[in-house]
Formats: C-alpha cells, structure tokens, sequence
C-alpha cells in the first residue's frame, strides 16, 4: 500500500495484521461513483472560494472523471484510494474535509440511490402480484385464519393484500430517502473549518434538499442508515409472509399452485422434486436481514460523539441488506409473474361446505336472528356433520366483496404502487 493518508503522525507503519483488520476498501469500494461525484463538487467549491487555484479545482474535476481503483488495490479506503489515484493533485483536494464527512456525504448519496432501486424492485413485484389478480383474481379460495380454512375469498382479494404491504414498504423507502437527503458535506471532522468553504453550495451541487444545521450531529447520525436497514427488513417480512405461502401453495398438500420451471430447482437425488428454493431462500433471508437490523443497531448503542470507526460497519450492513433485498424481490417477481394457479382445485377447497359457515349466520341475522344465536345453530348444524350449499362460495364472496368492488380495489393498488 502507499503510505496511509494519516502516515505523517505515525511514522512506523501500520501491522498488516491491523490494516488488514481494519480496512474497508472491499466493502466501500461500491462508493466510487457517489464519493466521486462529492469530491468533484467540494473541489469546485475550493476552487469558487479561492482556496485552491482554480486550474487545480479543474484539474481534480478532470482526474476524478476517469479515476478507477485497481482490483488489487490495498489502500484503507475508497477515500484513501481516491487521493492516491489523483497523484499530484491529490494533497490539494482534502482541504476543508474530512473522512468522516467524506464518507457520510456518499454513504448519504449512495442511500438515496439504493432507495430508488429498491422503490423499482418492489414496485415491480406488486404489480406482478396485481397482474397475476388480474388474470385469475375472480377464482375463488379459502381465505384463512390460524391456518385453518376460514371463508372463501377471491384470489384477487388474498394477493392484493400482499401488493398493498408491499404499496407500504414504497411509502417507508420514501420517507427513508427523505431522511437521507441532508448534506454532511463541510461538517470537516466533526468540528466544521476555519476555512472560508461553502457547505450549502457543495449541498445544492450534489442535489441535496439540505444542508446539515449541527457539525458534530452531521458525522455521528447513522439514523438513515437504521431506517434503510430497518425498512428493508420489514419488507423482508413481507417477502417471506409471501414466500411462506408459494411454498406451501406448491405442495402436493394444497395443490393450489405451480411454480414455472424458471422459478423451481430440482432434486440431486429425488427425480420427481421441483422446489420452490427462491422463495424458501427469500424466507431465510428475511431471518438474517431482521439480524442485521440488531447488528447495526447494538452498534450505534452507547458510541460516544462524534465519529468513531466503529461506525465504518454501518455499510456492510447497509450494502448487505440491500443487496439481498433487490435479489429476493427480483426472484420473487419471477415466481408470481410465472406462477400458474390450479383454480379449480381452489374453489374446491373454498366450497367445501363449512366455509361458508359465518355468511350463512349473517343471512340468518338478515332474516332477523340475533348474531350469537345464529351462530349457535350454524355451529350446531356443523359439529352435527352438515354441509352448506347455500350461500355457494362465490356468493358468499361476492355478498363481501363484488366483483365490480374487487375490481376496483385491484385498479387503487395499481395506482397507488405506481405513485407510491
Ligand atoms: N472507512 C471509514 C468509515 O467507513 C471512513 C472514515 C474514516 N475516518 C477516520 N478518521 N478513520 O467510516
């Protein structure tokens, strides 16, 4: 490695043992384009403020346009190896920052990208999820409770309820973007500069809503990168509440679905098997995503103000989560979008005779029965072995929810997921 960017203090040279320990490079490396877009602008502002010559300001702008960091790069950081690849230029462009803005100002940047990335992905499975309701959303199923079959739904009604979760996750990714969207850019170490820089410029270049108001807050607040750990563990949650249910849907048990052979794996062993391994896999990934949330947030618990390197962990986590977040929800798109329904072996379940139970009590409380007492004789009637024909399943479901209503309520989703 060259020297380090502090190497001036400590003259002896770093163990490799502790750098190695204590290196980022391959997890940060992914900042690259936002640390660069951040650099290019404080180097303008430099330049504005008279406090480089400007040939050097257009210099560093010019050399940071084609800087790329070498695979086997060993330096501390995306920021050290920055410096080093701007060569001569490089001792002119830290004045007035630090790393520690540094790497909030693209963490920050690269946050509210990832939001808008992930904002597609899950936008992309609800409307796979609303397209899919589309096309069989009439057949009828057994909606449940306790898993135990409960009162035949639409299968429109049951994966739209899956989409207007997911219509939440957009809101929440938002309101992460938004929390993001303050520039640390100018808070220097902690303490701000006594040079003469212009924070709220470098803020407007780099798009920002704002500028920071407190320094020292400005480069110890992680709560952005919580939120988005948080958010998408909670879509996560979502996720495997789905992917709970294709698995189970594509046994033999319920029969009510197949995966398309793009979106199964196949035994090594048993010939006959086809898996439903993304959705299985999304499942036990939402089990490490909820993990990550405690991590980051054991971390942030009790540091001391302002900086310390503790917090150089916060984007392992950040960048892991989101990662397998854009995975889970990509591959689940490719289950719903090719899912294929057995619709008939649905409505058979729905129609089995008890699970109109609870709309038959509400006809007799329509011909003037007090609701316990109705349902007391329909129990009767059941515990007695009796099967209801009358409501159907489909009446019953369309006593709750026409059709027309249905309908309309997939059209809100839709509407809603593509605002949202
Ligand atoms: N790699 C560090 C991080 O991710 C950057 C800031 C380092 N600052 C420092 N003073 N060592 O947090």
């Amino acid at each position: 490695m060259s020297s380090a960017l502090w190497s001036g203090r400590l003259a002896g040279g770093l163990d490799p043992a502790v750098l190695d320990f204590t290196a980022s490079l391959e997890v940060d490396r992914r900042l690259l384009p936002f640390d660069l877009e951040a650099s290019a602008a404080h180097a303008r502002m430099l330049g504005r403020q008279g406090l480089i010559p400007a040939e050097k300001a257009e210099g560093i702008c010019a050399a940071l346009a084609s800087v790329e960091i070498e695979p086997d790069a060993t330096d501390e950081d995306v920021h050290s190896a920055i410096e080093r690849l701007l060569g001569d230029l490089g001792p002119w462009v830290h004045a007035g920052r630090s790393r520690n803005d540094q790497v909030q100002t693209a963490m920050r940047l690269w946050t509210k990208d990832a939001c808008d990335r992930l904002s597609e992905g899950v936008r992309g499975l609800a409307v796979a999820l609303l397209d899919a309701a589309d096309r069989d959303g009439e057949a009828l199923m057994p909606g449940y409770t306790h898993g135990q079959r409960a009162q035949p739904v639409w299968l429109g009604h049951h994966l739209a309820a899956h989409a207007w979760a997911l219509r939440r996750d957009l809101v929440r990714l938002a309101a992460v973007r938004a929390g993001a969207d303050t520039s640390p850019a100018g808070a220097g170490a902690l303490a701000g500069s006594s040079l003469p820089i212009d924070p709220a410029w470098v803020a407007q270049e780099l798009g920002f809503a704002a500028g920071f108001e407190n320094s020292i807050d400005a480069v110890a607040d992680r709560d952005y990168c919580a939120e988005l750990v948080f958010a998408c563990a909670l879509c996560f949650v979502h996720l495997s509440r789905l992917a709970e249910e294709l698995v189970l849907w594509t046994s033999a048990e319920y029969g009510f679905a197949q995966l398309d052979d793009a979106a199964a794996t196949g035994s090594s062993i048993m010939p006959q098997k086809k898996n439903p391994d993304p959705a299985e896999l999304a499942r036990g990934k939402a089990g490490t995503a909820v993990g990550r949330l405690a991590g980051l947030l054991a971390t942030l618990k009790g540091l001391p103000l302002a900086y310390n390197r503790d917090l150089q962990e916060d984007k392992r986590a950040c960048f892991d989560q989101v990662d397998d977040l854009q995975g889970a929800l990509a591959a689940l798109r490719v289950c719903v979008a090719g899912i294929e329904f057995d619709t008939a072996r649905m409505a058979a379940a729905a129609g089995d005779g008890t699970t109109v139970a609870t709309d038959l009590a509400e006809r007799l409380v329509q011909e003037g029965m007090p609701f316990r007492h109705a349902h007391a004789e329909v129990a009767g009637r059941v515990a007695a072995g009796e099967r209801f024909d009358s409501p159907t399943a489909a009446e019953a479901a369309a006593a709750r929810l026409p059709l027309a209503a249905l309908h309309d309520q997939l059209a809100r989703a839709r509407s809603a997921v593509a605002g949202g």
